[in-house]
């Protein structure tokens, strides 16, 4: 059992401010099955990966579903279009399914510790908050990430996506939380290489703040490996995952 002296979770009664841009939060060891290589492409389903993980072990997650809740359900009438046939022929999620994602990251999350769930203004106006119901996980703040151009056809003038950023319990930011200055709004134009490629300076950013060198950061849906790009840049540790191997993976 970990306590809570060892994950560096005693409040310091010393200051009175709830951030500081130290980090004090300790991650136990990192002891992985032979099955489970680093930094590398897996080529496994997420929810097997997360099986094989300890409760309370991973600082940082990365879970970016693959749904199509926003066609099945807006019903614009662009379904049928070359460019979506690719998004299409993805592997989709359930709602079940992504729960079942999140319940899971909320299980090896340590005390404190983040996920960060990108989604479409769809999700983010409707009903996403069934995706974490039930677990230790609650929303702390979010990141509109703006592409920088148009996508997704007019009807929708998709240009923004969106990382809310969620907490296990305890939630805290000081000693956990180490910068101060990544906007809310965050233009990042990038080369898309996967139907759903995610900006990789912010996501490194992101890493920054939560972890400490060294530390790991998981993805166990992980489409082109934007989130292992963004570790290497950072000093980080990847372990992720896809069910497929995409062609078009971020170098
Ligand atoms: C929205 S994309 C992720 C894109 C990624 N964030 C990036 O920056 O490239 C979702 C990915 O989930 C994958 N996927 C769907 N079902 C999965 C499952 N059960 N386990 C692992 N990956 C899955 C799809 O193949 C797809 O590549």
């Amino acid at each position: 059992m970990v306590t809570q002296a060892q994950l560096g979770l005693e409040l310091d009664h010393k200051t009175n401010g709830v951030f500081s841009n130290v980090r004090t939060l300790q991650c136990p060891p990192l002891i992985l099955p032979s099955a489970l290589p680093l930094n590398q492409r897996i080529k496994m389903d997420g929810l097997e990966l997360l099986g094989m993980l300890d409760d309370n072990s991973v600082p940082a997650a990365f879970f970016d579903p693959q749904f199509r809740g926003v066609y099945d359900k807006m019903k614009y009438g662009n379904e049928d279009t070359s460019r979506n046939h690719v998004r299409v022929k993805l592997p989709q999620m359930s709602e079940e399914q992504i729960a079942k994602f999140t319940s899971e990251i909320g299980r090896v999350l340590i005390p404190s510790g983040h996920l960060f769930l990108w989604m479409d203004k769809f999700h983010l106006c409707t009903d996403f908050r069934n995706w974490i119901k039930g677990t230790n996980l609650s929303v702390v703040d979010m990141v509109t990430w703006d592409k920088g151009r148009m996508g997704l056809g007019y009807r929708t003038r998709h240009q923004t996506e969106f990382c809310v950023i969620i907490q296990k319990e305890p939630r805290r930011a000081k000693g956990v939380w180490t910068i101060r200055n990544i906007p809310d709004v965050w233009r990042e134009k990038i080369k898309k290489t996967h139907p759903h490629n995610k900006p990789v300076r912010l996501q490194g950013e992101l890493i920054a703040a939560t972890t400490s060198p060294g530390d790991l950061v998981i993805d166990p849906a992980a489409g082109s490996f934007s989130v292992m790009h963004a570790c290497r840049e950072q000093g980080r540790n990847f372990l992720g995952c896809d069910v497929e191997a995409h062609d078009g993976a971020t170098e």
